[in-house]
């Protein structure tokens, strides 16, 4: 039988580093449900010791998903690892996945350690993790950069304290595919008690070779277990992406031999709540989940798949749970079709209160758009996954003029938290003017990082427009996304969405801080 490679999804834990793509604990449950659906071996559902929020999502997640471990982060230190079990507490399986940086750079500028220090250190956190939790990983952050003599002793010394996995990081993303492997295959030949971890590999993505490292690390390093994130989120240039490393996995299995138990129909409605939770919008040319991944625009092409799918075909859309833009509701259905559809959809609200509260926004949308997608069912559930708690801010209506020649005008009702606001402004557009509207009565004093909209669904102008609004205000970095068929609806949405971001999360501390 073949050996089996452990998925480790990081997306709500080294993703949401990324900044602007913090969510909220219901985002991240939700997320959490599908990479369930989607069938990861190991979820890392956070950072528990990083702030409250973190903590509440862990457990939350915790709580809920059955099948995959969940996994915590901790630095190496017993108040993190204690906060981390405590999270932990009500999963089916769980593990604690302890860090502590091993290069000189880092130990020196950074920690301030001397080598000695990080080596107990690291032997005394796994120890004390391995008396809360059966299941306990080390990292040695920035492992790659590290001196392998070095390397080896600690590693040495973790896997005799009960370290279960072995996590080599390339965190900085210098790693190149041939040297990686052997780094790790090095590593694996000289630690004298390497058979008794499964070794991982945690790559990241500045030099564009993430998924070519990681890939590296299991064929000549002997890794069983890679560590990635849906759409390849994550900090900078972002982490090995997940969606592009199974499928090399699934495609080539005839070079690389390896099972993984992920369900693949599940990765793009994976990689669309994660855009659409995050604001982070999918380049088109991306593998696998890019709008234009199974697109074929040239004659030969398309003459060519036309004939037989396998002239310039290697997967196939449909495995990779793309469907044809199909139209599946309209103004006439019912309550239980729009119920089971979101089922369909692995759409899961808690409560009956929810699923009516989602069907009269369907309606809603059905009134003013007559063919209603996947993609705009998708859309329209982000927007009710937002509990009341964490929605101060609503928008209640809105009416804007604008005219050629004229400076455009805005009227926007909405509420903060039970007050009631009536705003008006001008500005160079409607949006402007809608936004400055919201912005007279709150005065959060943020800046605009970024403003963008996009199609939901492509190819007609019926489509409604998903608008991603990235805010910053003392140090955080919050998106906020808003779907509607009238744009300037949809950017007061996504504005009040960023909005309510700020208003809701605490502080929290870097993993590489
Ligand atoms: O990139 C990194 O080194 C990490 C560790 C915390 C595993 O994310
Ligand atoms: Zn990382």
């Amino acid at each position: 039988m073949a050996d089996k490679l452990i998925i480790f999804d990081t997306t709500l834990r080294d993703g949401e580093q990324s900044p602007g793509a913090s969510m909220t604990r219901d985002e991240k449950l939700r997320i959490a449900r599908q990479l369930e659906r989607l069938r990861v071996d190991v979820i890392e559902a956070g950072f528990a010791a990083s702030s409250n929020g973190d903590f509440e999502a862990v457990k939350a997640i915790a709580g809920h998903v059955r099948e995959s471990i969940v996994c915590s982060l901790a630095r190496a230190n017993d108040r993190d690892i204690t906060r981390a079990a405590e999270a932990l507490k009500g999963a089916a399986r769980s593990r604690i996945h302890t860090f502590i940086a091993t290069s000189a750079l880092h130990m020196e500028k950074k920690l301030r350690m001397t080598p000695e220090q990080v080596h107990e250190q690291s032997r005394l956190a796994v120890r004390f993790a391995r008396n809360l939790c059966a299941d306990v990983e080390f990292s040695p952050e920035d492992g790659y950069r590290s001196d392998p003599d070095f390397l080896c002793r600690v590693l040495e010394t973790v896997i005799a304290e009960g370290a279960t996995t072995i996590n080599v990081p390339d965190t900085v993303g210098y790693a190149v595919p041939e040297l990686f492997g052997q780094f790790i295959k090095t590593l694996r030949e000289r630690v004298p008690n390497s058979d008794k971890a499964v070794w991982s590999v945690h790559c990241h993505n500045d030099l564009g070779m993430a998924v070519a490292n990681s890939l590296a690390g299991v064929m000549i390093g002997g890794a069983r277990q890679i560590e990635c994130t849906i759409n390849g989120l994550g900090e900078r240039a972002g982490n090995c992406s997940l969606e592009e490393v199974v499928m090399a996995l699934r495609t080539r299995r005839d070079y690389f031999g390896l099972e993984v138990g992920v369900d693949a129909t599940q990765i793009v409605p994976a990689s669309r709540m994660v855009s659409q939770t995050t604001g982070f919008v999918i380049q088109p040319n991306k593998a696998v989940v890019g709008a234009n991944a199974f697109a074929h625009a040239s004659g030969i092409h398309q003459d060519g798949v036309l004939k037989a799918r396998d002239t310039y075909e290697i997967m196939r859309a449909e495995d990779v749970g793309w469907s044809a833009n199909k139209i599946v509701l309209g103004k006439l259905s019912g309550r239980n079709a729009f119920k089971q559809r979101l089922q369909e959809l692995g759409v899961e609200l808690e409560s009956e209160g929810e699923v009516n509260a989602a069907f009269a926004r369907f309606k809603d949308l059905a009134d003013r758009k007559s063919e209603i997608f996947d993609e705009d069912i998708i859309a329209l559930v982000s927007d009710e996954s937002v509990s009341a708690e964490q929605e101060h801010y609503r928008l209640e209506s809105l009416a804007q003029h604008s005219e050629t020649g004229e400076r455009p005008h805005a009227s926007v009702v909405f509420k903060a938290g039970e007050v009631e606001h009536h705003a008006e402004s001008d500005g160079n557009g409607p949006v402007d003017a809608s936004l400055k509207a919201i912005e007279s009565k709150v005065r959060s004093g943020a800046e605009m990082l970024l403003y963008s909209v996009n199609a939901i669904t492509s190819g007609s102008t019926e489509s409604q427009g998903e608008v991603t609004v990235r805010l910053q205000f003392g140090g955080r970095v919050v998106n906020g996304v808003g779907a509607d068929p009238d744009i300037v609806v949809a950017s007061a949405k996504a504005y009040l969405a960023a909005l309510n971001k700020l208003h809701s999360n605490g502080e929290r501390v870097a993993a590489q801080g």
